[in-house]
């Protein structure tokens, strides 16, 4: 009989010990060791033993290698498809993470009842079929008469389920309430985790069927579970927004059939995830009046251009020390930026206090974003207003000068779309030719430069 041994297994990164310790050797983190059943097999001699002939693969040369393409499951999701790089893989593994709350069952259960086309095979550890259909009569008119729920924590009656149904598509709501009874740790250990992903894994690409695991994350953002998690799956998906704003973004972290750069974006409404095609239009707040303090930014998000409001509030500091608060846009690249203001341009913003916020509760880190925050806070400062009909793109650098930022045609030309009458862009975005546009593009080398214009 194999000899059950215990071990301690870091719930951060995994790393096992023999004894408890307070502190992980491998990431530093503290008390994070848990005593997990080892499973010890019948050892073998591990030792390397080169038999001849035994070749089962013949090495060949990458040009005489034959690649079909890659056929892909549309998932009815527009958004969805957009991240996944078209539409989701056969026998691929996606792990979609986000915090709770946030909206993944309702993504995933729209999207099952949407995949008309496939057996859907709905596995909850978290909610009851009953919970499922009462969402489910919420978000969607159709029947859901290819969707099979059912609520399971066990591994082994998991794959039952496959192989009993046959589905063409499986959703596994979340990694962490499943549970193999070979091993003794609760679930959302390392172990049952990691055991219980590569058991899926190996379905998914025995069968050929395309698997969708919800996966927890951790009070630092990170999903739950080991970095291994994230090795084994093919791709990984992070589900993030505001819990009190509407807007959600679908990001990918890791996709091997397609890119990364691409978002989808959505809005929740009381009957579920809305697909936001348009975002500049949703994320500009309209304002019947000018007011000081705002900057429209001509972003772009993958390859997707968008424009955001940036909101800027200085005001005289009330206490000693001035404070300074951003949401959406990183406290150390405004603590810069307001040393460039005071620095090159010559504004004493020092015994201010400054407060910054990107609408719509979106995190953004485009640098070229830069020329629009520097904006928004000289027009609080000054109590001058930015023309609501001008945008702006570009890095501003250390000494004030703006720096070139890529993708500057489609930026201009989403703010032509938008109807914008003008757009300050960097000067040293050479090469091309903003006659061709029907809106008034000024570039500019400093933010002085800039200023000059604006105000
Ligand atoms: P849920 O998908 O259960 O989040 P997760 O699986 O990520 O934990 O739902 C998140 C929230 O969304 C829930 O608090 C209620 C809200 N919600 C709506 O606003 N509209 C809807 O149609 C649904 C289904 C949920
Ligand atoms: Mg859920």
């Amino acid at each position: 009989m194999a000899k059950t041994k215990t071990v301690f297994v870091c719930q951060n990164c995994g790393a096992e010990s023999p004894k408890w310790v307070g502190k992980c050797y491998a990431c530093g983190e503290w008390n994070t060791y848990v005593e997990e059943v080892a499973i010890t097999g019948k050892t073998k001699d591990k030792r390397l033993t080169l038999s001849l002939g035994s070749e089962k693969q013949k090495p060949q040369t990458v040009s005489s290698v034959k690649v079909s393409d890659i056929p892909r499951i549309d998932t009815r999701v527009g958004e969805l498809n957009r991240v996944l790089g078209g539409g989701i893989v056969p026998g691929s593994l996606v792990l979609l993470g986000g915090e709770p709350g946030i909206g993944k069952s309702t993504l995933v259960l729209q999207m099952a009842m949407k995949l008309t086309s496939q057996k859907i095979l709905y596995i909850s550890g978290e909610e009851s079929p009953q919970q499922i259909k009462l969402r489910a009569d919420r978000l969607s008119d159709l029947d859901g008469e290819h969707c099979l729920l059912v609520g399971e924590t066990s591994l082994e009656q998991i794959l039952v389920h496959i192989e009993n149904e046959n589905p063409g598509f499986v959703v596994i709501d979340s990694i962490q309430t499943m549970e193999r009874e070979a091993i003794e740790s609760a679930p959302g250990s390392v172990s049952q985790i990691r055991e219980c992903t590569a058991a899926v894994l190996k379905v998914a690409k025995e069968k050929n069927i395309p698997v969708l695991l919800i996966g927890h994350i951790n009070k630092e953002g990170n999903l739950a579970g080991p970095k291994v998690l994230e090795h084994i799956v093919d791709v990984v998906l992070q589900f993030e927004g505001d819990r009190h704003y509407m807007y959600r973004i679908l990001r990918s972290i890791k996709n091997r059939f397609g890119s990364t750069s691409e978002i989808g974006i959505f809005e929740m409404q009381s009957d579920g995830l809305r697909e936001v095609s348009n975002p500049s239009e949703m994320l500009m707040a309209h304002h019947e009046e000018e007011m000081s303090g705002i900057a429209i930014a001509a972003t772009m998000e993958g390859i997707r251009p968008f424009m955001i409001e940036v909101q800027a509030l200085a005001s005289t500091a009330a206490y000693g020390t001035p404070q300074r608060s951003s949401t959406g846009f990183d406290l150390r690249r405004l603590n810069m930026l307001l040393a460039v203001l005071e620095k090159r341009a010559g504004f004493k913003l020092a015994a201010k206090d400054v407060f910054l916020n990107i609408a719509g509760g979106l995190k953004v880190s485009d640098p070229a974003i830069d020329l629009a925050v520097v904006a928004a806070i000289l027009s609080s400062n000054t109590d001058l207003n930015v023309p609501g009909d001008v945008c702006l793109t570009g890095e501003v650098g250390l000494s004030g000068e703006i720096r070139p930022v890529t993708r500057i045609e489609q930026r201009v030309s989403e703010a032509e779309k938008l109807g914008f009458k003008s757009i300050v862009v960097p000067r040293y975005n050479r090469g091309i030719n903003f006659e061709d546009y029907n809106i008034k593009v000024v570039q500019a080398s400093k933010i002085e430069e800039a200023f000059r214009f604006l105000f």
